[in-house]
């Protein structure tokens, strides 16, 4: 009693100091992707934490609870469901390794999230948000992926919105931010660069290659995305036109850190960095099993996870045999997350398999010395946040890029998952262990990732009550966003000083050629009279 009653007034006395009250937010992240959904409600998760009511919109059961979070569940159907699997397995049977075939081949992913994201704007729980009068918010969040036009519901309850995005920035985020693209010298998609250093010539033919695709690829996703703006939103006069929509996001929480990770760019204020955020600043206890295997490896441990969408019953029986055959023979311990505790790989003393692994607070245990996984953006965040050099099995989507990148920076090693074989796979293993710098790299990039003036969360915190403070705060746009193509280009000014230099041009022209006329037809009258002259004489 003495307690919560204590914990109310530190409470209010937050509220008061902060000068914000508790908020009632409205959070979107409806995406049915696991890696996206762990990150926007890590962000959502802050402000419920810090005492604002926060009413959650998913189509999968989130990891993260709190008493401020009302979650509203738009289940995936069987169907669904049944072709996500089919989907997953069909990637994971694939050799996706390169990146650009492995993007195409994510359409059809894009597709069903697309759809998904659709359907669940077309809920009647959902529509109930803005059609029952009797609901109050101040904020709409939505975790953002290719989906612009959700934010339409924020237009309907007439509040701010702020993305929530487990993305990195690149060219679908222009028309929300207009921030500099510079394609230049910060490094696009596919394109690596150690930060500081300029693109070399065929990094730079490369970058603007990827930025057209991007580009095409953003104008179809815009068209897609405004006729499901009109489908959901048309038949409301008072709502504006699908392109305006796009200019009214407050801001965006990017799931990323520049100035450790790169690249180096300009920013707008809008731009705001919280990479890291589903990483607990401070682990947790690890469960008893767990903790006692690891503080008795002496010789260090291993952990393995591909993640959750690619599970252990859809890999090729032979590579998982293959791996185990690597693994049981090293004298590190090793925790291999696998589902199906009734039909493991192997037994091996070394060996704990686990269904369900808390991998934040695993990788944070001083005996880890290797993290082997599929190359997905949290897992390696984590990796990075806590200094844990890596071996990455990429198989699909984002996987080989990310994979690259790790390499890249030597925080570890890369090899394709389908294409396993033992001795390479122990080479790799024992090159990461044996070899000092990729520890070293990445332990030195974690200090780095972790000097910030705010915390990833208390910097969701403060930018996301700021918006609630200064009503959308408008003044953090860039004004690009309100201008047209010949403005932002000033081209509007070069046309009058083109027409201003042809017409001075002109005009100089024509009087030189009347004044060379005047001269050289006085020159000649005054010849024609000299030369009289001397004839004369
Ligand atoms: C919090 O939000 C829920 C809607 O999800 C609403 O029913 C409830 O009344 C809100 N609580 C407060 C204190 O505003
Ligand atoms: C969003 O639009 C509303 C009007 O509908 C406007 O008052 C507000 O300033 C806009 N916010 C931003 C961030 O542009």
């Amino acid at each position: 009693m003495m307690s919560s009653k204590f914990q109310f007034l530190a409470f209010i006395a937050a509220v008061l100091i902060n000068g914000t009250q508790s908020a009632n937010i409205l959070a979107v992240f409806s995406c049915p992707s696991p890696s996206h959904l762990i990150v926007e409600i890590s962000m959502a998760k802050v402000l419920a934490e810090n005492g604002h009511n926060v009413t959650v919109v998913t189509s999968m059961k989130p990891h993260v609870t709190h008493k401020n979070m009302h979650i509203i569940q738009v289940d995936l159907t069987e169907e669904e469901n049944r072709s996500m699997k089919d989907t997953m397995a069909k990637l994971t049977a694939r050799d996706n390794s390169d990146t650009l075939s492995a993007l195409f081949r994510m359409r059809q992913q894009f597709e069903f999230m697309f759809n998904k994201n659709r359907d669940v704007m077309k809920d009647q729980r959902v529509k109930d948000l803005y059609e029952n009068k009797d609901n109050k918010f101040d904020l709409v969040m939505i975790g953002y992926f290719l989906n612009n036009f959700q934010i339409g519901i924020a237009q309907k309850l007439k509040v701010p919105v702020v993305l929530a995005s487990s993305m990195f920035q690149w060219e679908i985020f222009y028309s929300t931010l207009g921030n500099p693209r510079e394609i230049a010298y910060v490094p696009n998609i596919g394109v690596f660069g150690k930060i500081g250093s300029t693109l070399t010539f065929s990094q730079r033919v490369f970058g603007l290659i990827s930025f057209a695709i991007q580009r095409v690829f953003t104008y179809f996703l815009e068209k897609d995305n405004a006729a499901l703006y009109y489908e959901l939103y048309g038949d409301d006069p008072n709502m504006p036109p699908y392109e305006e929509i796009n200019k009214n996001v407050s801001l965006v929480l990017f799931n990323t850190h520049g100035l450790s990770e790169g690249p180096i760019r300009p920013n707008m204020p809008g731009v705001i960095e919280v990479g890291g955020i589903q990483v607990k600043e401070q682990p947790d206890p690890l469960p008893k099993d767990i903790a006692e295997f690891l503080d008795n490896a002496t010789d260090g441990a291993i952990l393995l996870s591909l993640g959750s969408n690619i599970q252990g019953k859809f890999l090729k029986p032979e590579t998982v045999q293959k791996m185990f055959n690597v693994l049981s023979k090293l004298k590190q311990r090793i925790i291999w997350k696998w589902e199906d505790l009734s039909k493991t790989p192997g037994k091996s003393a070394n060996i704990m398999y686990s269904k369900w692994l808390p991998q934040d607070d695993i990788l944070a245990h001083p005996k880890i010395v290797l993290f082997i996984n599929h190359a997905g953006r949290g897992g390696i965040t984590e990796s990075q946040y806590h200094g844990k050099p890596m071996l990455s099995l990429p198989v699909f989507g984002d996987q080989p890029a990310n994979a690259d990148k790790v390499v890249f920076d030597e925080f570890g090693l890369s090899m394709s998952l389908l294409t396993l074989e033992e001795k390479p796979f122990r080479d790799n293993i024992l090159e990461i262990l044996e070899n000092p710098k990729y520890t070293q790299n990445v332990k030195a990039f974690s200090q780095l990732f972790r000097d910030r003036p705010m915390t990833a969360r208390q910097t969701v915190l403060y930018w996301v009550e700021y918006v609630l403070r200064y009503h959308g705060a408008p003044h953090l746009q860039s004004p690009l966003l309100h201008m047209s193509f010949i403005t932002a280009n000033n081209l509007d000014i070069f046309t009058i000083l083109f027409v201003v230099l042809i017409v001075v041009v002109f005009v100089n022209a024509l009087i030189l050629r009347l004044v060379y006329r005047k001269l050289t037809g006085k020159s000649k009258k005054n010849e024609n009279t000299k030369t009289n002259k001397l004839k004369t004489n």
